[in-house]
């Protein structure tokens, strides 16, 4: 019997959501989404309730099947996981009609007015339901554990295009009413609508972009790669299972670099380097068709699993695409960053969440997302990878994602099915050590796989003579890719004076870098060794950028110092009002 979601008020063992009917209407003038979500329900013989999550929601009546009223009750409001709405049923009712109204700070959407778009001239909405803000949009059973299919009719501005995680219209209509259809199940947390004045451009057959009409030809250039990598994915886990694949880029606040929503990932414009070097986080979203939506963690405890795993699979889409010399870049790279979020965690006195397995009850699942489920996640995969061999890694997760496709899996049901399949097809006994160590335990084990990048030794070595004294040769430097200058700013000595400081950014033009990446790395030397002709970027850097794992580090590293913290609050002010509420989650707290 499936435990409780901590994070979800619904009790889906006595009365589930299978199927949704979304009927929409967005209005950019007041902010709110009008809506009827119609559910489909499964219950048991004796059910006489059933309980969605609720965030924010006003709720104008609720009916049952054909349209007789129904008793509801909102219960108290958490600030955490907001409200349970509890509908009183008969035994055999089938549908469940919420009529209802989103308010207008609803914690998963943004609305953005038309400065803050590329095209300055229309409103610009979007959705993040993940991890647990579905509920702030549409009345749900809010746990990854549940899954439902879905249709949708939605209302927009006629001069707006609006787009969802299912199937998608390419332009806009006469009427300003669209049909969306999700045929496969997926959990609430994957359920997004973009609205904008979006246009299309097509990769290939079946993949495209979606970005402002000023950014679409430029996404297309970056993301040209796009068709190569689905077939690259195929090819190692099998076919890719949800039809279409595009990719929507975002106005700037969009508060992560990706996310996975079915069939049309969603995506920063940071990506938007110039010189395709970012798109591995296109490869991760990708990878997540397979590990998160096809097998989905199945609390947010087990987040390591959706994460750990995409990563593993999107380092393994870019070695095919690219070579192992360009994934092994990335995992030195992230490999440095998990060592220090080690030591971070252990001095802010969160050792218990370096763990793989977490306990995120009573606590926020945002909580759970830094680099131990990503990078200590992938390190692990990797470690079973190297130990045994590849080609029986390879066979275990494309059954893995076969036999577990539209289910959820947590730690240990995944433990119990890796130790199953390597003994049956096998013959070998995965060491209960092992697990342990990794899932368990704090810190990083042992065993843990050391990367190695020949392109990043050079690097060591202009760095190591650039340490003693010497200048750096223009000529070496001037084939190195966005990776090899990461490297290269991440491992400058911690105190620099101003002159190096200038000598180097005449060297890289890091403080005039058009690259995310680069401009965070070297903005954080920066703040350390209070270089003053970088401000100006910074502030401007802070106040156009709202993917918090950049904004993150840089808040960081300002708080640090009481001027900095100063400065940190004044540029906030500035920000705050580009940010998502994600973004200001995180940062209201920081810089109160
Ligand atoms: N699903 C995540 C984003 C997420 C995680 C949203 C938890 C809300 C709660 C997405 O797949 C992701 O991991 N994005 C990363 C990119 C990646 C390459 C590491 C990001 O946004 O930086
Ligand atoms: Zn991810």
């Amino acid at each position: 019997m499936p435990s409780q979601d901590p994070h979800s008020f619904a009790v889906p063992d006595n009365a589930r959501v299978t199927h949704l009917k979304w009927n929409a209407t967005v209005d950019f003038a007041s902010h709110t989404i009008k809506a009827t979500a119609s559910w489909q329900i499964e219950t048991k013989d004796d059910a006489d309730i059933i309980i969605f999550d609720t965030k924010g929601l006003a709720i104008d009546s609720v009916t049952i099947d054909n349209g007789q009223r129904a008793d509801f009750r909102l219960g108290n409001v958490d600030t955490l996981m907001g409200q349970p709405l509890a509908v009183l049923i008969k035994p055999g009712v089938k549908h469940v009609h919420i009529h209802y109204q989103t308010a207008p700070d609803a914690e998963a959407l943004q609305w953005l007015s038309p400065e803050q778009t590329a095209g300055k001239r229309e409103p610009f909405l979007f959705t993040q339901s993940q991890a647990i803000l579905a509920r702030s949009w549409v009345p749900c059973q809010d746990s990854p554990n549940v899954r439902f299919t879905y249709e949708a009719d939605v209302t927009v501005p006629k001069q707006l295009l609006p787009l969802m995680s299912a199937s998608n219209p390419q332009q806009k209509n006469e009427t300003g009413t669209y049909h969306f259809d999700m045929k496969q199940p997926i959990p609430a947390y994957l359920l997004a609508l973009a609205v904008g004045d979006i246009a299309f451009k097509p990769i290939s057959a079946r993949s495209g972009v979606y970005a402002e009409p000023s950014v679409v030809d430029t996404a297309a250039w970056e993301f040209a790669d796009m068709e190569k990598m689905i077939a690259g994915a195929e090819a190692l886990y099998g076919a890719y299972p949800w039809e279409r694949y595009d990719v929507i880029v975002l106005p700037p606040s969009f508060p992560f670099g990706g996310m996975e929503n079915p069939r049309l990932t969603f995506a920063t414009p940071t990506l938007l380097a110039g010189d395709r070097s970012l798109t591995s986080v296109i490869a991760h979203e990708l990878a997540h068709s397979w590990s998160g939506n096809l097998v989905t963690n199945a609390t947010w405890n087990d987040f390591w699993l959706n994460e750990g795993s995409t990563v593993y699979f999107e380092h393994r889409i870019m070695e095919k695409l690219y070579g192992v010399d360009y994934s092994e870049m990335l995992a030195v790279l992230s490999l440095q960053d998990l060592k220090q979020t080690i030591v971070d965690l252990k001095a802010d006195n969160h050792y218990a969440d370096t763990k793989l397995k977490l306990n995120l009850e009573g606590r926020s699942p945002d909580e759970g997302v830094s680099d131990i489920a990503y990078v200590k996640g992938y390190f692990f995969l990797r470690s079973i990878e190297t130990e045994h061999g590849r080609d029986k890694f390879d066979a275990f997760l494309k059954d893995y994602f076969k036999a577990n496709a539209f289910h959820g899996v947590d730690t240990d049901t995944f433990i119990a099915y890796i130790k199953k399949y390597y003994k049956d097809n096998f013959s070998i006994t995965l060491d209960d050590a092992n697990f342990n160590a990794w899932i368990f335990t704090e810190g990083l084990p042992a065993n843990c796989p050391t990367p190695s990048s020949d392109r990043f030794t050079k690097v060591d070595d202009v760095l190591a003579k650039w340490k003693a004294g010497s200048t750096v040769d223009a000529s070496i430097t001037k084939q190195w890719s966005t990776h090899e200058w990461l490297h290269f700013i991440k491992n400058l000595p911690e105190t620099l004076t101003a002159d190096q400081l200038k000598a180097l950014d005449a060297l890289g033009h890091f403080t005039a870098s058009g690259n995310a990446e680069i401009l965070t790395v070297w903005l954080a030397v920066t703040i350390r060794n209070h270089y003053a002709p970088a401000d100006a970027k910074l502030e401007d850097f802070l106040i156009h950028t709202g993917r918090r794992k950049f904004l993150s580090p840089l808040y960081t590293e300002l708080v640090k110092t009481p001027e900095g913290k100063k400065k940190a609050q004044q540029i906030y002010e500035k920000a705050r009002p580009n940010y998502h509420y994600v973004a200001t989650n995180t940062f209201d707290k920081l810089l109160k």
